[in-house]
C-alpha cells in the first residue's frame, strides 16, 4: 500500500491548474445512461471514483472509454440494469445510477450503498423521490429493486433532517427527465454540481427550469440525445489549495477556478486575514499577516461546504486563539481530529463542534487517512509541521484529488509517494 511522505515547513508559491469536479462528473457520467446515443465528456479528472463509475457503466452494458481527460460513453450491444454490490459498495455516489436506469429502462437493481466512515448516510430521500414518480421499490438481498410501467411527474418535497440532498436531487432529476408530465422538486439542492448536471441534461434535450434554486421544475420528454460536454472545475480542490496558501504562509494562484462557486469560502478566508484576489477563471491567495481564529459552520450551498471542513480544522489548528468549527451536514465527520492531535494540535470535540486551541507549531508524525477530505487535512497539516509526516491509506486521497503530489511539488512542497 502506498503512503505519502511530507517534509514540512515550506512556504508554497506558484500556480496550480484546477481539475474537473469529481462530484459533478459522477452524476453526469450516470446520466449518459439516459440516451441511446454517444456522449463525450471532457475535463474529467483521473480519479479512483471516476474509474469506478466507468466500471459501473460497463457493468450496465455501456461502452465507456477514457482517454486523457475525456470519457466517451455509448450503449453497447446489450444494456443491463443491475449495479452490483462489488462496485457500489466501494463508492456511495454509484447510487445515482438508480434514477437514470429507471428513467430509461423502467427497471433497476442497484446495491444498497450502506454506511460510511464520515457517519450514517441514509438514502431515504432518494427512495422517497423515486417512489413519488410512480416506481415500485423493494429492498431485497441488499439491493434496491425498482420498476415502473411508466414514470409520471410528481410534486416532491426533498428535504431531510440535514436539509437538501445533492445526490437525491440528481437521482430524482434523472428519473424525471423521461417521465410523463411535470415534476416539481421542492427543497432541491442548489450546489454547482447539481447545476452542472442540469446543464448537461438540458443539452441532451431535457426541459428543466429553476436549476440553482430550491424549486426545480421538469417537463418530461420522450427521448434525449447524445452530447459533448465539459465539466466545471472542482471547487473543493480549489478551496483545499486556498487553505494550503494560508497554512504555509504562501502565495498561490488557482487557474481555471470559478470564484462564484466559492463565495462563502472566499469571504471566510478573507475575514481570517488572507488576501484574496478573485477574477474570471482565477483566484489568487496570499498570506500577508497573522491569521485570526474563526467560527465556521458547514451548511448546504451557498454556505461553507462540509467537504472543506477538515481542511479548515487543520488551518485553525495552527492559528492563534480559539476557533469553533461546527458540522451541520455530517455531525460525525471528525475522524481527522485524533490524527491532528497526534501531530500536536489541541482540538476537542463537543457534539458536532470541534473546539480548536491554535498551537504555535505541529510536529510531523505517522498518521492514517480515514476518508478523502480527512486525507487532504492531513496533507495540509504535514505541509506546515516541523519534520516528517507519513500519511498511510492514501487510496482515499486518490479517489478525489488529481495529481496531488505533482501539484504540491510544483508549488515548492517536499512531498512524495512511497510503497510499504
Ligand atoms: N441525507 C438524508 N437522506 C438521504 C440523503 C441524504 O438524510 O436520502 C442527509 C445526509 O446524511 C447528510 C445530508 O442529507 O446529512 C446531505 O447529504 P447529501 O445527500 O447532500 O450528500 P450526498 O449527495 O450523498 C454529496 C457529495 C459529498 C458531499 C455532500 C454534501 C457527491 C458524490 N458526494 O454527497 O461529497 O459531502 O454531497 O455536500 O456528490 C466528498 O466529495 O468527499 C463527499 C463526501
Amino acid at each position: 500500500m502506498d503512503k505519502l511522505i511530507i517534509q514540512g515547513s515550506k512556504r508554497l508559491k506558484g500556480t496550480v491548474r484546477i481539475s474537473g469536479a469529481k462530484n459533478a462528473c459522477l452524476p453526469i457520467l450516470a446520466a449518459t445512461l439516459l440516451t441511446d446515443e454517444k456522449c463525450v465528456i471532457k475535463n474529467i479528472p483521473m480519479l479512483g471514483d471516476v474509474f469506478t463509475m466507468l466500471k459501473i457503466l460497463r457493468a450496465l452494458g455501456m461502452d465507456a472509454e477514457m482517454e486523457g481527460g475525456t470519457a466517451t460513453v455509448k450503449p453497447g450491444k446489450k444494456r443491463g440494469f443491475v449495479a452490483p454490490y462489488e462496485l457500489v459498495s466501494t463508492m456511495r455516489a454509484s447510487v445515482c445510477v438508480l434514477g437514470p436506469l429507471l428513467g430509461k429502462m423502467k427497471k433497476a437493481k442497484v446495491s444498497f450503498p450502506g454506511g460510511c466512515v464520515i457517519g450514517p448516510r441514509p438514502i431515504d430521500l432518494h427512495l422517497k423521490g423515486i417512489a413519488s414518480l410512480g416506481a415500485d421499490l423493494d429492498i431485497t438481498g441488499g439491493y434496491i429493486v425498482s420498476k415502473a410501467k411508466e414514470l409520471r411527474g410528481g410534486h416532491i418535497y426533498l428535504g431531510g433532517h440535514f436539509g437538501s440532498s445533492v445526490l437525491a436531487t440528481a437521482n430524482v432529476l434523472m428519473a424525471a427527465v423521461l417521465a410523463r408530465g411535470k415534476t416539481v422538486i421542492e427543497n432541491a439542492a442548489s450546489e454547482p454540481e447539481v447545476v452542472d448536471l442540469i446543464k448537461f441534461l438540458k443539452a441532451m434535450g431535457a426541459k428543466i427550469q429553476g436549476g440553482g434554486s430550491h424549486r426545480i421544475e421538469v417537463k418530461g420528454v420522450r427521448r434525449l440525445k447524445g452530447v459533448t460536454f465539459s465539466i466545471i472545475p472542482d471547487r473543493i480542490e480549489t478551496g483545499t489549495y486556498m487553505i494550503a496558501a494560508g497554512i504555509t504562509k504562501g502565495d498561490i494562484t488557482l487557474d481555471g477556478a470559478i470564484p462564484d462557486h466559492l463565495r462563502c469560502v472566499i469571504d471566510r478566508l478573507r475575514e481570517c486575514g488572507l488576501e484574496i484576489k478573485a477574477s474570471k477563471g482565477s483566484i489568487k491567495v496570499k498570506y500577508k499577516k497573522p491569521l485570526k481564529p474563526m467560527d465556521i459552520t458547514t451548511l448546504p450551498y451557498p454556505g461553507f461546504p462540509t467537504d472543506l471542513q477538515a481542511q479548515m480544522v487543520s488551518l485553525m489548528a495552527v492559528t492563534g486563539g480559539i476557533s469553533i468549527v461546527t458540522e451541520k451536514i455530517y455531525p460525525e465527520r471528525f475522524i481527522h481530529i485524533s490524527e491532528l492531535n497526534r501531530m500536536g494540535a489541541d482540538i476537542k470535540l463537543e457534539g458536532p463542534s470541534a473546539i480548536i486551541k491554535g498551537v504555535k507549531r505541529l510536529s510531523g508524525a505517522p498518521v492514517m487517512a480515514s476518508d478523502l477530505r480527512a486525507s487532504a487535512a492531513l496533507i495540509l497539516a504535514g505541509l506546515v509541521a516541523k519534520g516528517r509526516t507519513e500519511i498511510s491509506r492514501i487510496y482515499h486521497l486518490d479517489r478525489g484529488y488529481e495529481s496531488v503530489e505533482k501539484k504540491f511539488t510544483s508549488l515548492g512542497a517536499r512531498i512524495w509517494r512511497e510503497s510499504d
